[in-house]
């Protein structure tokens, strides 16, 4: 019983292992290093983007990026990114479970 388990369980990690990394947008890329691979950043003054709404998300990088929300290290992040990059993101980490 107790092996079935562990099988069953390691099969969920790899399949959503899988998921995640084919689901990433590009630009995720850039993000990865203060918000984690899944928006589970590790460091506090980080925010965690997973689980977040995305439309939250959106607006928060249209904010960084179009000035309405400064941020000395975030900005630059945003700066570069199209509409639709941005929906991609928001939608990415959205879909990711909060750890
Ligand atoms: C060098 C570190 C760094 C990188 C790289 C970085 N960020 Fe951030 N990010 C931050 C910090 C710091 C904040 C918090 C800013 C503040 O306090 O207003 C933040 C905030 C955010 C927020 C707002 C979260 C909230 O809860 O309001 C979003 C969304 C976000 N980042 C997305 C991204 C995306 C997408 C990328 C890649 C394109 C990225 N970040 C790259 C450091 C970084």
């Amino acid at each position: 019983m107790k092996k079935l388990l562990l099988v069953t369980l390691t099969a969920g990690l790899l399949v959503t292992a899988s998921a995640q990394a084919s689901e990433a947008p590009a630009k995720a890329n850039t993000c990865v290093g203060c918000h984690g691979m899944d928006g589970n950043s590790v460091v506090p003054n980080f925010p965690k983007l997973a689980g977040q709404h995305a439309a939250y998300l959106e607006k928060q990088l249209k904010d960084f990026r179009d000035g309405f929300r400064k941020d000395a290290t975030m900005t630059p992040f945003a700066k570069g990114l199209t509409d639709e990059e941005i929906k991609a993101l928001a939608g990415y980490y959205a879909a990711q479970a909060a750890k």
